[in-house]
């Protein structure tokens, strides 16, 4: 078994985690399947390596890979809980499960989220968006706006929970528990026990929720949810749908936080853009395209081997952890031609930022509106937006984006 040269990457360095993309070539140059001896991880960073292995989840399984990783047992070495919490990784949620479970699961989710459903909602995210963005903007007169608290967090917090028939006045317990789900999931260095206690809340919350539609039917998401699992010949199992509305908690908030995130990091260190989005707005889904290549929120995320098996000429063990880097394969050099460079015309139809193969993000029509929504709002309220001061990035090397990141804002 082939194991890599001298190690000169470590994900969890810090000055790796304010900027991975020279890292992540020097991984693609010199050890494009690269074992982490103190994690036991291998980390895979090329784009049509990432691509192999994403569309054979016969041999890379998510249930071994995102499942352990929920379980705590992937990045021991930078957490401090004590034992993996082995019951989390034998959850059956969507994103850590195979076929064939994954195949009827995905079947009876789908139908709400495709382009022309997501479609649908335009009328009513547009000014839930605008809403969120009068909070901005009012902060910003007060002196003190900042991008991620005032705008791109509540933005996708309330839009999920309207889909799910949550009230809004929930939008505060909605994005603890989401935090905290995805900080036990993505942070690694954090204290599992106070986010497993969140972590029971919101399931009993859904749990609650799932049961009251039952004898009510209702025709948001939860309520199509139950019809559809309902009419089916294998209905969904009640925590199967509870572990669902989780999912999307987490995945369709936090990601669309970090998205919008990295999107005004490159607004604001390229003077002329905002200008340029100004004066053609049919430029914003390109320009969503190109911060989903160039800095995506979902750098990578972990498949777990089910047998020996041959990735760059390296041969694995069956029961391997893999990373797989699509941060790193959005900027290979052998996809992408001079891939440091952010250019809204390149507007890339092949990076993975939403994955591929069979986990495709389900939510990706969803993120790509509300972006879109989001920056269109943003070029025609404000004339002027720069860095007020460092923005705080989020903890861990698998999301990028931030947790705040205050700014100046000239409004229309
Ligand atoms: C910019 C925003 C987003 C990004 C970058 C993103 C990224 C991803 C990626 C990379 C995956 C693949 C995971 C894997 O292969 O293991 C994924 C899966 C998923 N995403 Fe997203 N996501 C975003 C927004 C959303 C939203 C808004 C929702 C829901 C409303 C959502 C729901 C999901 C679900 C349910 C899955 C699992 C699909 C499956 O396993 O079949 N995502 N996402």
């Amino acid at each position: 078994m082939g194991k890599s040269p001298a190690v000169v990457f470590d994900p969890f360095d810090a000055q790796q985690l304010i900027d991975p993309y020279p890292g992540y070539r020097w991984l693609r140059d010199n050890a494009p399947m690269h074992y982490l001896e103190e994690d036991d991880l291998w980390v895979v960073s090329r784009y049509d390596h990432c691509l192999e292995l994403l569309r054979d989840p016969t041999t890379f399984s998510s249930k071994r890979g995102v499942g352990r990783l929920m379980s705590g047992a992937l990045g021991r070495r930078h957490s401090n809980t004590i034992e993996p919490l082995q019951f989390l990784s034998e959850l059956r949620v969507l994103i850590a499960i195979d076929p064939p479970d994954h195949v009827r699961l995905r079947r009876l989710v789908n139908r709400p989220f495709t382009p022309r459903e997501v479609g649908a909602h335009e009328s009513w995210i547009r000014p839930t968006c605008e809403g969120s963005f009068r909070g901005l903007l009012d902060a910003g007169a007060e002196g003190g706006a900042d991008w991620v608290k005032d705008f791109t967090w509540p933005f996708p917090v309330t839009v999920i929970g309207r889909l799910l028939g949550i009230p809004a006045s929930l939008s505060a317990d909605f994005k603890r528990w989401s935090d905290d789900l995805v900080g036990m999931v993505g942070g690694f260095n954090t204290d599992i026990e106070p986010k497993m206690a969140s972590f029971m809340e919101m399931f009993t919350f859904f749990d609650e929720a799932i049961a009251r539609r039952r004898s009510e039917p209702t025709d948001d998401l939860i309520g199509m949810l139950i019809h559809n699992a309902e009419a089916d010949d294998e209905p969904l199992a009640a925590d199967e749908l509870v572990l669902f509305c989780v999912l999307l908690l987490a995945a369709g908030n936090e990601t669309t936080t970090n998205l919008l995130s990295n999107a005004m990091r490159i607004l604001t260190s390229m003077p002329d853009l905002l200008a340029e989005l100004q004066s053609d707005p049919g430029l914003i889904p390109a320009f969503v395209e190109e911060v989903l290549r160039y800095d995506g929120p979902v750098q990578a995320l972990p498949r777990g081997t089910t047998k020996p098996t041959t990735i760059a000429g390296v041969t694995i063990p069956a029961d391997s952890s893999v990373l797989v880097y699509f941060g790193s394969a959005n900027r290979d050099e052998r996809r992408f031609p001079d891939p440091d460079r952010f250019e809204v015309e390149r507007n890339p139809a092949d990076h993975i930022g939403f994955g591929s193969g069979i986990h495709l993000c389900l939510g990706a029509p969803l993120a790509r509106l509300e972006a879109r929504i989001a920056l269109e709002t943003l070029c025609h309220q404000v004339t002027q937006i720069e860095l007020a001061d460092a923005p705080v990035p989020t903890e861990g090397p698998l999301l990028r984006g931030a947790i705040s990141m205050p700014v100046r804002i000239r409004a229309a």
